[in-house]
């Protein structure tokens, strides 16, 4: 479904992303994993157009979206959450799903949405959405809050339901259960189950190896902007070069 081409970024002298290549199966979860500084987040903002590329192509079911914008992915079915969260601190809960739903609504429609019936119709099916996709996650009862008054954890899982709200086929999730404690973990880890089994495919960076291991069904790692390794977690497991240059200090 989507596949990454010798991709390349420099900052400066600095090459963040070292001809990266690989392709990631539709209805999978493909993780990236890698060192602090080994150029995952670069690789996701590079994909997902929020930076040029210096070389290579990102192509999605066969058609070169290399360098396509941000929010012209949306429309493409390519949606991401970011290692710093980035929620509306003024809006409800709610409101923030609902964001996401912006790509089904015409530009400048909100502004009218009161005075057309069918409009009204549109929101309440989308309010029901929203609400639908904050109870898989279990925020259910904070959608009328104010997202500033909420505390870190819920905010995280905020971000990955705005997300969930533009309907991608692919969604690239950067360090989502960071922070969190074992249980709102283990509630995202199953949140990332459900949306597979509909059919969204995942590129999931994160450090929390339990996590990795268990969703996975293929890894990449990153070792200073380079592909150190790809396969299965078992095979990433037992690599001795992973295990020197990642693993190892860690376990
Ligand atoms: N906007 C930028 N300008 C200059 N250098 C950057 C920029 N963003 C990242 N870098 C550098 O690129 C390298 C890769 O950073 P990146 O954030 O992609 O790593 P990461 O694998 O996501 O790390 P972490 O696990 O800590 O999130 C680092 O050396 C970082 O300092
Ligand atoms: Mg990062």
């Amino acid at each position: 479904m989507l596949e990454i081409r010798n991709l390349t970024k420099r900052f400066g002298g600095l090459t963040a992303v070292d001809d990266i290549s690989f392709r990631v199966a539709k209805g999978h979860i493909h993780a990236v994993i890698g060192p602090n500084g080994a150029g995952k987040t670069t690789l996701v903002n590079t994909i997902s157009g929020v930076y040029r590329s210096d070389g290579g192509s990102v192509w999605l079911d066969g058609a070169d979206i290399t360098d396509t914008p941000t929010d012209q992915l949306v429309y493409r079915g390519i949606c991401r959450t970011f290692q710093n969260l980035e929620i509306c601190g003024g809006m409800t809960v709610l409101e923030n799903v609902m964001l996401g739903f912006d790509r089904y609504l015409s530009k400048g429609l909100w502004p009218t949405l009161l005075r057309s019936r069918r409009l009204l119709e549109d929101e309440r099916r989308y309010t029901e959405r929203a609400m639908h996709l904050l109870g898989l996650i279990g925020i259910r009862d904070y959608a009328h809050q104010e997202a500033r008054n909420l505390s870190y954890g819920i905010l995280k899982k905020l971000e990955i339901v705005r997300a969930l709200a533009t309907g991608p086929e692919l969604l690239l999730l950067d360090e989502p259960v960071a922070g969190l404690n074992p249980r709102e973990t283990a509630e995202v880890a199953e949140l990332i189950r459900t949306i597979v089994a509909d059919e969204v495919t995942v590129i999931l960076i994160e450090h929390d190896m339990r996590m990795v291991m268990d969703l996975s069904d293929r890894i990449t790692v990153m070792h200073f902007g380079k592909k150190l390794a790809e396969g299965t977690p078992e095979e990433i497991r037992n690599d001795p070069e992973v295990i020197e240059a990642y693993l190892g200090g860690r376990r």
